[in-house]
Parts: C-alpha cells; sequence; structure tokens
C-alpha cells in the first residue's frame, strides 16, 4: 500500500489497533517520508542533506529530544515520544511544516526552549502519533539602539538575549525570567516575570511586535495580524495561536551599577516572624527593589541531625548600595541589612548572580544558551497571595517541608509596576491586589513509579493544605508554570466549556473568553492544540456554546 494512504488511515488505525500492535518502524517512516516529501515540495532548500529531520531509528534522535528537555519526569519511557523531530533552519521551512503537517493531518508539538513544566512541548499525555518541531536552531538576536529594542528569534535563550544587550550597552536591560536557559519563544508567551516586574512589568508587557506562523501556513506580524491575536500570544500561553518566529522586545533602562543581596535566615533565627514581616511590606517597597524569599529544607547548624528551614532574602536592587541601605531602613528594616552583605555590580552581572551562578563564571557563558545544574525529574505548582498567610499556617508549611526530601517554594514580592497594568490588558490577569506569586516544588533523583508517585502525593497534599491562604475563585495560577493537575482539555474529542474554564479561569480569569473568542477566529480547526490549549468554540457542545455566548 502506498505510505501516502497509508497515512490517510493513520488515525483510523489507531482507533482500531492497540499502538502496540502496529509496526512501529512502518509508523515512523509512513509519516517521516511523506513530511519530508511535503517540507521539501514547500521550500527551495534541500532539507534532507542538513540534518534537519531525525526519526527515533537516527542515532541523534535521543540527543536531539533530551537537549533542552528540563524535565526528566516527562522524559519517562512511559511518555509517548514524537514519530519525528524537525529542526527547521529557516522561517520558511516552519511555514511547511505547517502546511505539510496540516495537509497530512499530524499533530504537532512546538518547543523553544524545553522549559515546560509538564513537557507539552516535547512529549503528550495521550498515545496519539504527534511529530515535534525544535526551533533551537532559529536563533538570531538583532539589537537597535537607535529604535532601544531587540527582534528576537524564539530559539534563543533569555540568557543570550540579556548578555547581547549587555554587549551593546550597559544602562540598557529587559525584564524577563531570573532562569537564564528559557526559550524566549515560550517564556513570553506565557508572561514572563523576572526581577524587574515591580519596575517594568513582565517581558509580555514589553513587546512590541511579533511575527508568527498562523494555521494557514503564513507569516504575521502585528499590523497584520490585528491587535487581537497580538494580545492573545502576550499572556495567553503556548502552543494555541501558531508558532511564533521572533519577538520584537523594548528594552528598558537600568543604572550602570545595580546591588544585590542574598540574606539567609532559619527559623531558629526568627525566620516565620520575619517572613510575616516581609508580607507585610514587600508590595509597599521601592519600585527599584525586588525581593524575592527561597524557602527549603536545610541541615541545621546547631543540632547534628536535626532538620529546619531555611528562607533565603535575595534581591535586586536598580540603584547603588547607599541608596538601598536607605530604602531598607525606612521599608523593611526588620531583615537588618548591613553594607557587608551588598554587592554592587553590573545589571549583566547580577543576571548571572540571581540565576545561582558562583561568581567565577564569565557572562560569556550565557551564550552556551545552557541550564545551570543538572537536570531534575520535578512537580510543580503556583499561588498568588493577597493576604499575607498567618504564621500558624507558616508552621504547618515548615511542618510539610520536613518530611519532603527535596521541597523548595519561592515567593516573589508584587506591587509596583505590576498593580498598575490593567487585569485585561494582556491575558496575564495577575495584577493589582496581589501581594506575592508562590511557587512550590518539589525534585527528586530516580524515575520509578513508586518514587514519582510519593513526590507528587506530598505536593498536591501541601496545594490542598494552603488553599485557606491564598487566591480563591478563582485559586489563581500561572501558566508558565504549567500544572496539568488543573484539568486537562480532552484531546480529538469534546471538551466541555465548563471543564476547560475551570483551568482556563485559574490561569487567565475573565481573559479565558477572549482568549477561546481569539483562538476561534485564527485556529477554528484546532490545529495548533496540546493537553492545556486555549480550546476553540466548536470543541464544546451546543449548550455550552449558547451559555458562553450568553
Ligand atoms: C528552571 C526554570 C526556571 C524558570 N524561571 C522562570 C522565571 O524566572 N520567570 C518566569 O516567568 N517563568 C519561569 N519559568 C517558566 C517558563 O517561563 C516556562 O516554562 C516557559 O514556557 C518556558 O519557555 P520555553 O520556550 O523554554 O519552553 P517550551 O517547553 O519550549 O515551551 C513552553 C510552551 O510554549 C509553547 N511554545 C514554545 N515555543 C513556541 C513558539 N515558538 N510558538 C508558540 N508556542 C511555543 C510550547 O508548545 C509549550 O506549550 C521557569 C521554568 C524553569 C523550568
Ligand atoms: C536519519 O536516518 C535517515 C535514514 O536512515 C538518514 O537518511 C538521515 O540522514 C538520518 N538523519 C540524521 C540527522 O542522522
Ligand atoms: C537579523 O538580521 C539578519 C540580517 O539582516 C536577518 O537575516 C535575521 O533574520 C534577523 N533576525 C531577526 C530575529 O530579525
Ligand atoms: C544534611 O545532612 C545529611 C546527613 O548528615 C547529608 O547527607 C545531607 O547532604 C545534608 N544536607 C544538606 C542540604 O546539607
Amino acid at each position: 500500500m502506498p505510505s501516502s494512504i497509508s497515512l490517510m488511515l493513520l488515525p483510523l488505525f489507531t482507533v482500531l489497533l492497540s499502538s502496540a500492535s502496529l509496526s512501529a518502524a512502518a509508523l515512523y517512516h509512513s509519516i517521516d517520508d511523506e513530511f519530508y516529501q511535503c517540507v521539501n515540495l514547500h521550500t527551495d532548500l534541500s532539507i534532507p542533506s542538513s540534518g534537519a529531520f531525525h526519526t527515533p531509528d537516527n542515532a541523534s534522535f535521543a540527543s536531539v529530544l533530551e537537549s533542552t528537555a528540563m524535565n526528566l519526569r516527562c522524559l519517562a519511557p512511559s511518555r509517548p515520544k514524537p514519530e519525528l523531530i524537525f529542526t527547521p533552519l529557516t522561517e520558511s521551512h516552519v511555514q511547511a511544516a505547517v502546511i505539510c503537517a496540516k495537509e497530512l493531518n499530524i499533530l504537532l508539538r512546538v518547543r523553544s526552549g524545553g522549559h515546560d513544566y509538564e513537557g507539552v512541548s516535547y512529549t503528550s499525555a495521550t498515545k496519539s502519533p504527534f511529530m515535534m518541531i525544535d526551533l533551537a536552531k532559529l536563533r538570531s538576536i538583532n539589537i537597535s539602539m537607535e529604535e532601544n529594542s531587540a527582534w528576537v528569534q524564539v530559539g534563543a535563550t533569555i540568557g543570550e538575549v540579556y548578555y547581547r544587550i549587555s554587549q551593546k550597552s550597559r544602562t540598557r536591560g529587559f525584564p524577563a525570567g531570573l532562569c537564564t536557559s528559557l526559550g524566549i519563544g515560550g517564556h513570553i508567551t506565557g508572561g514572563a516575570y523576572g526581577p524587574m516586574m515591580r519596575k517594568y512589568g513582565l517581558g509580555a508587557d514589553n513587546v512590541v511586535d511579533a511575527r508568527i506562523v498562523d494555521a494557514t501556513g503564513r507569516i504575521l506580524d502585528r499590523a497584520s495580524m490585528g491587535e487581537d491575536l497580538f494580545w492573545a500570544i502576550r499572556g495567553g500561553g503556548g502552543g494555541s495561536f501558531g508558532i511564533l518566529l521572533a519577538w520584537k522586545l523594548k528594552l528598558v533602562p537600568v543604572p550602570a551599577t545595580v546591588t544585590v543581596f542574598t540574606v539567609p535566615r532559619t527559623l531558629e533565627q526568627g525566620a516565620t516572624k520575619l517572613l510575616y514581616r516581609w508580607q507585610q511590606v514587600a508590595d509597599t517597597l521601592d519600585e527599584d527593589l525586588f525581593i524575592r524569599v527561597l524557602i527549603s529544607a536545610a541541615n541545621s547548624t546547631g543540632q547534628k541531625g536535626k532538620k529546619t528551614i531555611q528562607t533565603a532574602y535575595q534581591a535586586l536592587f536598580l540603584g547603588r548600595a547607599d541608596r538601598l541601605l536607605k530604602v531598607m531602613k525606612k521599608g523593611f528594616p526588620e531583615l537588618g541589612l548591613t553594607q557587608k552583605d551588598c554587592l554592587e555590580m553590573s545589571w549583566i552581572e547580577s543576571v548571572l548572580y540571581i540565576a545561582g551562578y558562583p561568581g567565577t563564571i564569565k557572562p560569556e557563558f550565557l551564550l552556551q544558551g545552557k541550564p545551570l545544574s543538572d537536570k531534575t525529574y520535578f512537580k510543580a505548582k503556583s499561588d498568588f497571595a493577597k493576604e499575607p498567610i498567618p504564621e500558624y499556617a507558616m508552621e504547618g508549611i515548615w511542618k510539610m517541608f520536613l518530611q519532603e526530601d527535596s521541597p523548595f517554594s519561592i515567593w516573589n514580592a508584587y506591587g509596583g509596576m505590576m498593580g498598575k497594568i490593567s487585569e485585561s490588558a494582556t491575558p496575564f490577569p495577575h495584577r493589582k491586589g496581589r501581594k506575592f506569586m508562590i511557587q512550590w516544588l518539589t525534585s527528586w533523583q530516580s524515575g520509578d513509579k513508586k518514587t514519582t508517585n510519593k513526590h507528587i502525593g506530598w505536593i498536591r497534599k501541601l496545594y490542598d493544605s494552603v488553599a485557606p491562604y491564598v487566591s480563591k475563585f478563582p485559586r489563581e495560577a500561572y501558566v508558565n508554570y504549567r500544572d496539568l493537575d488543573l484539568g486537562v482539555d480532552k484531546f480529538n474529542g469534546k471538551t466541555s466549556y465548563l471543564k476547560a474554564s475551570v483551568w482556563g479561569s485559574q490561569y487567565f480569569k475573565d481573559n479565558f473568553k477572549r482568549l477561546v473568542q481569539v483562538k476561534t477566529k485564527v485556529d477554528p480547526d484546532n490545529f495548533f492544540s496540546h493537553e492545556q490549549s486555549i480550546p476553540t468554540l466548536h470543541s464544546f457542545s451546543e449548550g455550552d456554546e449558547k451559555k458562553m455566548i450568553n
């Protein structure tokens, strides 16, 4: 049977036969061959000789798949792997990939930096065959000092972007994430917060243009995509509206010298009381100051064999140490910050410091686009606090932390610019009235089911137990900290609007409705989809549709 026919029948086969009884090799080859011929037909370059296709029987397959995949949990053998990885070398390859995948009815996954918490950019929770487009080779960065902006291709890491900006000027920066290996492609689609958010807002708030391949294979920029779609891609989450090719970022001013500090406090040193105070003041401090608190379990220095809770106050201040000391004395004297705690440096050096690099690492390291530490298996969740969490509740959290191997939480101060941007300006709705944003995280070192279940069980229990102290109705969550526990779109089937709006409103509040409307307009066939992509109106039952329109 010609391979084109076998490909067309693929969905049927998958239904009729269990995937195990299919000849895996035959399946790979049919997708591979058809797609490959189609892509060549649609581009003028000879792709085969470029090493841009990787099938599971290529020696390169595993290393390409694993290259940027951050969460080992999502690489487990039980997780479906792509039938084919395509690494486009030009924008027209991406267009051809969309046209061909659509024509051949192949499910796509799109990856820029691979940091998705649930791995939806490179794996699938369903058994459906799928292929992955890996944009890691599209990573050019062009900075214009005249325009005070940068065009950045999506495969570049945020660390490369920071470095290139710093090479042009010591007094320009960009306000996005702290972890330097994040892909700018996925990162901005969810918002992108970092240590300058109190001054300048999110990365997504500082995007002025974009280039995207839509579901028909056209390349659109801000003018041709229109303001609805341009709104949706700046916070509505990745993988729903098209394939971003590049972002145009507005650079922001930074002082030639900034100041950083990290001040640790354990329970024995009064950590709980101090953290209660921080919760009261963190969102009211000078906008030049960002303080986050890193919370972990540690060995007690006093008693051997005893564990304690470590809280570390880590800060970036957009100014010199003498002014920082004044700001701290006025707003948060309880931390007892001294000149000795303060380190003055350039903004790019502060990027490395906040990301946790040892002082011996030079900024050039960022060009490697690599993560700082070894990969782990992890599961995370997010929350937003509108009121300080009382001391007794924190004590309960510490008790749970002491039962877990590597518990971790980061509390990020809000306020400043975050409170000045309206909830509907972008799809990211977590703005005014939030005191801080929380990430809960646990990580482990082995992929067996028992270990995995134990740690996932722990974080789910923790999440339930803190519910009374964080935002409610809806309990807000950050889409870039994707959590499939919140709900999953039923694949290739009907999803009820009510069901999708459970997680939809947690991530986007009322903006979810507008996201669904934009999605329905630009991708009515739901070509760009994953477990938590924005659904179209058509994927709902008629009753739901009426409910939504009313
Ligand atoms: C260690 C670590 C640290 C982090 N630190 C921060 C932080 O400081 N601040 C913060 O805000 N977030 C942070 N995050 C979360 C991060 O912003 C998200 O995971 C983000 O989605 C990563 O983007 P990516 O391109 O690396 O991921 P990917 O896994 O490649 O993609 C993420 C999502 O976007 C989609 N996508 C990717 N590329 C494109 C594209 N070109 N067009 C359309 N859709 C696309 C994917 O399909 C997927 O749905 C962190 C994550 C990790 C793992
Ligand atoms: C993958 O395997 C195919 C067929 O064996 C070969 O033609 C192709 O060059 C290989 N690709 C890479 C990147 O090694
Ligand atoms: C940067 O400029 C080069 C040369 O003009 C161009 O080929 C590339 O596409 C540009 N990159 C972006 C992200 O605009
Ligand atoms: C704590 O102590 C134990 C045993 O003494 C050791 O194995 C572990 O690595 C220590 N943990 C930290 C975070 O230092």
